[in-house]
Formats: C-alpha cells, structure tokens, sequence
C-alpha cells in the first residue's frame, strides 16, 4: 500500500497510525519511504532533495529517483512482500509520475520506462491520495519547519502554481485507476482521516483472510477426494 499527496497532507502521520492498526490484527508491517528507504536509495535522497542534483535537468533527477526505487525495491520491498509482510510505502512511483511529470518536464513515455525497469509486475493493492489545497499543505509545512529543525526541502520550495498542478497530477491518477486509488480529504482532523483510512484497509485484510479460508478449504477438499479415490 502506498501514500501519496501534496506537502503537508500528514502522510506520515496516518501511515504510522495505520501500520498500528494492521499489527493489531496479527500482520507484520513494513514501513518505509521514499525517495530512501534502503541504504543506496538513501544516499540518493540527500542528493535529490539537498537540490544536488536540480541543475542537471529533470530527466537526470527522475533517473535517480527510479535508481533509488529499484535499490529500494530490491533490497527491503520484494523480500518484505516474500516473507508476507504488508508494505505500507511514504510515496512511491506516483509521486514521480505527479512531481517530474507533466508539468515537472519529463515525458509520460520516459516516466512509464523507468517505472517497469524500478518497479516491474509489483504494483501497489491500495494508494491513498491525501488530497489537501496546497496553501494549507504549505502552512502546515512551514509551522513544522519553523525551528528550522527540518529545513523546507528542493521540491517544497516552488511556487504555488505548481503545487497546484501537483495536486490535479494526484486526482488526475486516481480518475484514471480508481480500483487502486482513493482520495481522502485531508483537511479534515487526522482521527477521521485515519477511520476513513481503516476502513478500506480492513476490508482488504478481511477479503484476504476471506480467500486464504476458502483456499484452506478447498485444499483439505481435494485431499479428501484424493483418499477418497
Ligand atoms: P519528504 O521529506 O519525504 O517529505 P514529504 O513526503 O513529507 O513531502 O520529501 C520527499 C520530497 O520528494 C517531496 O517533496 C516529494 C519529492 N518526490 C519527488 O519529487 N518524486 C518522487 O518520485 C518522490 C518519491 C518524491
């Protein structure tokens, strides 16, 4: 499962709450981030978002981001999924496709070559697009920045106008898969985002255990048969 949304949208926020809720149902839970979350794609995040890499271009830019994915997924995602575990991811490919994307300067047919190379045939089950106007997301950027404990980063700093079309970037995905994606508002208080969000997720969880019941089901049924024959 991913996360996704403009600055100041409180995925972070919801992504720990919601991880708490999935253990407590008895799963194991990865969570993670991008860009980062495995030690080469760390190295690439401070390159990325210290602004490092900005004057080579946005092609440069977003091949780093599918190289910091690909580590990324090679080293903690494909072996957490392998062992069971539920992902919950702080961004993912969409935030590549809405940030460097359109508006960003990098051409879709380039965007959709990365994401098979980083990314290949794992796609995630659910997306949440925390969807905020991007003045409030930016208001509440700055109030959490202001002892400059976390200084505003190479992609928060542009101007509203492209936060704007970072935003209809966001919608734009979850039109065009909306059995992936769900927009959450998330200028409503944070205990209700989080419900909202439960309750997608726990009916996933249930829908899985529906299917694991039924395939232990049929499984026993056939071994009977076969004794039976
Ligand atoms: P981060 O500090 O993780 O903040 P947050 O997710 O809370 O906004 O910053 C990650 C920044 O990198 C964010 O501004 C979005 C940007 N980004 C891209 O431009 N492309 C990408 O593919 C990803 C994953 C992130």
């Amino acid at each position: 499962m991913t996360f996704e949304g403009g600055e100041g949208a409180g995925k972070s926020t919801q992504i720990k709450e919601l991880a708490n809720r999935i253990k407590g149902r008895g799963l194991e839970v990865v969570l993670t981030r991008e860009p980062g979350g495995s030690d080469g794609a760390e190295i690439l995040r401070h390159v990325l978002l210290s602004g490092a890499a900005e004057p080579f271009g946005s092609d440069f830019e977003v091949v780093l981001f599918a190289a910091a994915r690909l580590d990324h997924m090679q080293q903690k995602i494909i072996p957490a999924l392998q062992k069971g575990a539920v992902v919950l991811c702080d961004r993912f490919y969409d935030s590549t496709r809405a940030y460097q994307g359109g508006e960003g300067g990098v051409s879709a047919a380039f965007l959709s070559d990365l994401e098979i190379l980083s990314v290949g045939k794992y796609q995630p089950d659910l997306t949440f697009i925390l969807d905020i106007p991007p003045r409030v997301g930016l208001e509440r950027v700055r109030a959490r920045s202001g002892s400059e404990a976390t200084p505003i980063d190479r992609f928060e700093k542009d101007d509203l106008v492209v936060h704007h079309d970072r935003r209809r970037a966001f919608l734009d995905i979850a039109a065009r898969e909306p059995n992936r994606c769900v927009v959450i508002d998330a200028t409503k208080p944070a205990d209700l985002v989080a419900y909202e969000i439960w309750g997608r997720v726990s009916s996933l969880i249930d829908r899985n255990d529906r299917r694991s019941e039924l395939a232990n089901g049929e499984s026993k049924a056939s071994h009977r048969g076969e004794h039976r024959g």
